[in-house]
């Protein structure tokens, strides 16, 4: 498929601080976004100015459970990111990130999608500073 052509793409976690402004860039390029999200942390405020334009779709669903829909392409944002969220419940926080995963990566199978996983920098090893600074 040409890279500019227009798809269907799915963003989960959609209300949160990347997923708003993903949404929004998106958009203009003509494709449909399917914006996906149960609002623990993010905001139907961070997608208001996108609820009028006819590709734009939001569903409340909790990723830990699977969806069946057709895509071509999905950003998989969803979780509780920030230190303060995810120790508010750690089981629901481990959850979304291996079922998400699991889903979603199931998925991008079915459907043959592209998917980019978003991740934290604790991939990189224990660091020794926690919360972790810009400057770190
Ligand atoms: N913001 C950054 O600087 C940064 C840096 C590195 C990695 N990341 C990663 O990028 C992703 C998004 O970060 P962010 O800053 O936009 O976070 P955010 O908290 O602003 O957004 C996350 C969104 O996921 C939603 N969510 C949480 N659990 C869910 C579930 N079970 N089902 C559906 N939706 C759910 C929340 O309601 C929220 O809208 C996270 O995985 C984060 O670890 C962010």
């Amino acid at each position: 498929m040409n890279a500019w052509a227009r798809r269907r793409i799915l963003v989960t976690g959609c209300a949160g601080f990347l997923g708003s402004h993903l949404c929004e860039q998106l958009l203009p390029f003509g494709h449909e976004v399917l914006c996906i999200d149960n609002f623990f942390t993010g905001s139907r405020h961070n997608v208001l100015p996108l609820l009028g334009n006819p590709r734009f779709e939001v569903i409340r669903h909790d990723v830990t459970f699977p969806l069946y829909i057709e895509i071509d392409e999905i950003y998989n944002l969803a979780c509780p990111a920030s230190p303060i969220h995810h120790p508010f419940d750690p089981v629901q926080t481990s959850k979304t990130s291996v079922h998400d995963a699991i889903n979603m990566l199931g998925l991008a199978k079915r459907t043959k999608a592209r998917i980019l996983q978003a991740s934290t920098s604790e991939v990189y090893g224990d660091p020794d500073v926690h919360p972790q600074t810009e400057e770190y």
